[in-house]
């Protein structure tokens, strides 16, 4: 998709001139003194849809200037959010794509409502992500994307808010692109090689460690979950360094099991296909890795993918279990199908003794209870640090990639101490899975702060999922906007 930012006043002929318009108002906005209000086509159209929140309606137009005029309700003004413009520019974009035109042009709603630079991003992420499909395995390509051009006032600013937009977006779609592929053409080998690829593009460090010597360094848990398939683990770390002001990095954690059957306890069939998502959180991270070495952001980052297929068979580990993770605490394994704490763990510890972090971000598909908790549009965040989760929570607010915090105290930690080993990798019952879980990553830390992110609910479209235009059925790429954002601003 091209993208092009014109002066509001050009003369420059489009497809489909598209505009934004307030519930019960009667003008599109930015539109300045052109008053399509004598019209008469233009002002009946707009009475009749009234603005309402993500309504659309295309009516022609035989000017000069434009073939087609696209009203978009973006609702009341009081309702107005962070992600308005986002959402309500994907409906456009997919109208656009679906009156199958090369070109659109979107009008910026005026500086009263929405600065700018922040529209201008929002519109940019959410045409761009908006007219994402996966079709890799399609034998019939469809989706033909229309080029967009912004008017707004031209300004170096704006070109800036555009390029990173465009980048981020890039970097969300990467990511739902490799999390879409189906378990037989992604294995941990394939995501490692994915993020070779990216590292030699963008001039970062690639790090690939395998299983003989995952098992020989002491990473027990990513050598215990890995053992079943054939399809071996892979340790994958993404370093990237450019100017920046503080040495200390931050270390962001991705778990991908390329495919989770639950192993010896295996799952019950119904649903299993989606398992092929369980490596989303690796995705996400592989995605921000990428994104982050475009932008050239000055900062140290490291991103750390432990990858594994979770299989049951004649090799596998078993419920009962002993085994030690990369920490020295040793785990009593009492259900192979909670196997993403224990090859997060080896990597969070991994990466606090290796990278002495300032802070550690981990992403991660690792409850079912996080859906019965949050549901399908929140993710669930457990942290041992307040600075870090405000910092987030305000990314959050920016990005609308929403995020709830749960509590974290002794008495959860006391829910996973086993009887024979340090930790049991369940809790106990189903008695707050989601938190239980992040207790057993919490024994893999000392006191750096860190914040884990259950994106179980979010990560893909499930039957409970809000439509939205920006994230089509599939992998949504959650935590991509997110954390860029947070990078941004720290
Ligand atoms: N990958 C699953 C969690 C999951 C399930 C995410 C469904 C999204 C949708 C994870 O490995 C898992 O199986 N967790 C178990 C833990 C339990 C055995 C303590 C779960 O949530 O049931
Ligand atoms: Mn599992
Ligand atoms: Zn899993």
């Amino acid at each position: 998709m091209k993208i092009r930012v014109e002066n509001p006043n050009s003369s420059k002929k489009t497809m489909m001139l598209c505009g934004f318009i307030l519930e019960d108002s009667d003008k599109i906005l930015g539109l300045g003194n052109v008053d399509f209000k004598f019209i008469p086509l233009v002002k009946q159209s707009i009475n009749d849809m009234g603005g309402v929140f993500g309504k659309i309606s295309v009516i022609p137009a035989t000017g000069r200037a434009t073939q087609r005029i696209l009203l978009a309700g973006i609702g009341k003004k009081e309702k107005f959010t962070n992600d308005t413009i986002r959402y309500v520019s994907g409906k456009i974009a997919q109208k656009a794509r679906e009156l199958k035109l090369k070109e659109f042009s979107i009008i910026v709603p005026p500086s009263s409502l929405i600065e700018p630079v922040l529209s201008v991003s929002q519109i940019v992420e959410g045409c761009k992500m908006s007219l994402y499909k996966f079709e890799k395995y399609k034998s019939k390509k469809e989706n033909n994307i229309p080029d967009l051009t912004i008017l707004v006032s031209k300004s170096e600013k704006i070109s800036k808010a555009i390029k990173i937009a465009e980048i981020v977006s890039d970097g969300a779609i990467y990511a739902k692109n490799i999390a879409n592929l189906p378990p037989n053409e992604c294995i941990p080998a394939t995501l490692a090689n994915f993020a070779r690829i990216i590292s030699k593009k963008n001039n970062m460090k690639c790090t690939i460690i395998s299983k003989n010597e995952l098992k020989k360094k002491g990473f027990g848990g990513i050598t215990a979950v890995g053992q079943g398939s054939k399809n071996e683990p892979k340790l994958i770390i993404l370093e990237y360094s450019h100017n920046s002001r503080n040495k200390k990095p931050v270390v962001l954690v991705g778990k991908a099991v390329t495919f989770d059957t639950g192993g010896i306890s295996l799952k019950p069939g119904e649903k299993m296909d989606e398992m092929k998502f369980d490596k989303c959180g690796g995705c996400t991270v592989i995605g921000i890795m990428k994104a982050v070495s475009e932008l050239k952001l000055p900062i140290d980052l490291v991103g750390i993918i432990p990858s594994v297929e979770n299989m049951p068979g004649g090799e596998s580990y078993r419920p009962g279990d002993i085994i030690k993770l990369y920490s020295g605490k040793t785990a009593e394994i009492l259900n192979t199908d909670a196997e993403g704490r224990l090859i997060l763990a080896d990597a969070l510890s991994y990466g606090e003794k290796q990278y002495s972090p300032r802070a550690i971000i981990d992403f991660a598909t690792l409850t079912g209870a996080c859906i019965i908790a949050l549901g399908t549009n929140m993710a669930g965040m457990v942290s041992n640090n307040n600075e870090l989760t405000q910092k987030i929570k305000e990314s959050s607010k920016r990005t609308t990639e929403e995020i709830w915090e749960l509590p974290l105290n002794d008495d959860y930690m006391d829910m996973v101490k086993s009887d024979v080993a340090d930790m049991k990798n369940v809790g106990i019952g189903r008695a707050a899975g989601t938190i239980t879980a992040a207790a057993f990553l919490r024994n893999a830390l000392e006191n750096t702060p860190w914040a884990h992110i259950d994106i179980a609910g979010v990560a893909w479209t499930q039957i409970a999922t809000k439509d939205k235009p920006y994230n089509p059925k599939g992998a949504t790429g959650f935590g991509v906007r997110l954390i860029l954002d947070y990078l941004q601003n720290t």
